[in-house]
């Protein structure tokens, strides 16, 4: 996860309740992320938990206090079970991790026999689950009709992972890392952005074009600044579609296609931006692709052994086509395309915008060492019809998070 902050989690405040779970030390990372975040946090613990981790962890990492008996007084002189029912509809948003079997039967029956489910009975704010348990516990009927009541009800559901539980048995019931559970608690937040409800196709990193089963014509492309572009539309509320070529941790709430060619991306991007509201090209497509490609290995035999000819051909430009469909459809409403320059920049991303009908194009100087492929920072120039603007060096975050903004400007006054 990125270490800057997150703009969203700012000043928000988030009620932190944790359960018995061996998956409870998890819950500290997460409440210092989050109190990091500039979100101020305050705990609730179920007597459970507290056999895992103490209460004075949280209180220390959040700076604040930590709520555990139920018939305990507060500062206020408030029994706890009054005042964090103040707590809980002051509440911006409740998350409950690491929830446990017995949790999830309590919030989805209404139960309010210990604070934390007090608090989410309480709450008027989203509320976000993050199930964690041994064994066959999570397959179990009677969780998953919980849980399916709980999402019915609109409880934001964090799908727990597979993996080796402490008791030496494997299944699904893993908390997942703290990434994923911030992620979540963002898109709880975006819901208000200047993109909600709009829907958004993002592609990322570079086409692999097959020489034979084993190499391929590849570039250098991370798919970073795709993935922060991914990240930004959620964070304004979009629906977003990511279709991408890299492995990175897909961001919570985004649907992801994998592809690999050109011809992959092609037919992903047609499909997806056929009734989009903003198409945005951050991918980098290989410009040529072997004209065949081999079923075997190609082996080094007498003949290739001083050299190997590999003739290629020209892959279609996929912002070119769209650029067609657009003419007919109208849609994608509105396009961002990128641009890789070695040289010239300017008057080389200039034709580009023009000879793509892109709205927007960012510019990226690929010869400097601190921006462009592979590095978390960015130095790009934004483009459009009638204006060129260039920001500072930037994280890839931040850039993101400016074409994001245009684009939705854009969107709004097309
Ligand atoms: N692009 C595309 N289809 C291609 C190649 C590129 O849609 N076959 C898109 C990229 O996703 C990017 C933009 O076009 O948004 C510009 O990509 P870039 O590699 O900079 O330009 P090229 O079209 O490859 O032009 P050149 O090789 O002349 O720089």
């Amino acid at each position: 996860m990125s270490v800057e902050a997150i703009a969203l989690l700012r000043n928000k405040r988030v009620v932190l309740g944790v359960t018995g779970s061996v998956a409870a030390y998890k819950a500290v990372d997460l409440a210092s992320k989050l109190t990091q975040n500039g979100a101020e946090v305050n705990t609730i613990m179920t007597e459970a938990a507290q056999k895992f981790v103490t209460p004075l962890t949280f209180q220390a990492i959040t700076g604040r206090p930590v709520y555990t008996d139920l018939w305990a007084a507060n500062t206020l002189g408030l029994a706890t079970h009054i005042a964090h029912v103040g707590l809980a509809e002051a509440a911006d948003l409740v998350v409950i991790a690491p929830a446990t079997a017995d949790t999830l039967a309590r919030l989805a029956g209404g139960f309010a026999s210990d604070l934390v489910a007090i608090t989410a009975l309480a709450a008027r704010c989203p509320l976000v689950i993050a199930p964690a348990m041994d064994g066959g516990m999570y397959e179990h009927p009677a969780t998953q009709e919980n849980v399916e009541k709980l999402r019915q009800r609109g409880a934001i559901i964090i799908e727990p992972e597979e993996g080796r539980f402490a008791s030496g048995l494997s299944g699904r019931g893993r908390l997942p890392e703290t990434g994923t559970i911030i992620g979540a608690i963002r898109w709880a937040f975006s819901k208000n952005g200047g993109l909600a409800g709009k829907r958004v196709v993002i592609t990322a990193g570079g086409t692999r074009e097959p020489i034979d089963p084993v190499r391929y014509i590849g570039n250098r492309s991370s798919g970073k600044q795709g993935y922060a572009l991914a990240q930004a539309a959620l964070d304004a509320g979009a629906e977003v579609t990511l279709i991408s070529s890299v492995h990175l941790p897909p961001p919570y709430g985004a649907k992801i296609i994998p592809i690999e060619t050109m011809r992959g991306l092609l037919d992903a991007v047609m499909a997806a931006s056929a009734d989009a509201d903003l198409l945005i090209m951050a991918a980098a497509v290989a410009d040529f692709r072997p004209q065949t490609t081999a079923d075997q290995k190609i082996k080094k035999t007498a003949a290739n052994v001083d050299s190997l000819s590999l003739p290629l051909t020209h892959n279609e430009d996929i912002l070119e086509a769209v650029k067609v469909a657009r003419q007919k459809s109208g849609f994608p409403r509105v396009v961002i395309g990128f641009a890789a320059e070695s040289e010239n920049l300017l008057a080389n991303a200039r034709a580009k915008l023009e000879r793509k009908g892109v709205d927007l194009l960012v510019a990226n100087d690929i010869s400097a060492s601190d921006a462009g492929f592979s590095v978390d920072t960015n130095r790009v120039t934004l483009l459009t019809k009638d204006s060129d603007e260039q920001l500072d060096l930037m994280s890839k975050a931040q850039v993101a998070e400016i074409v994001v903004e245009r684009a939705a400007g854009m969107i709004v006054s097309g």
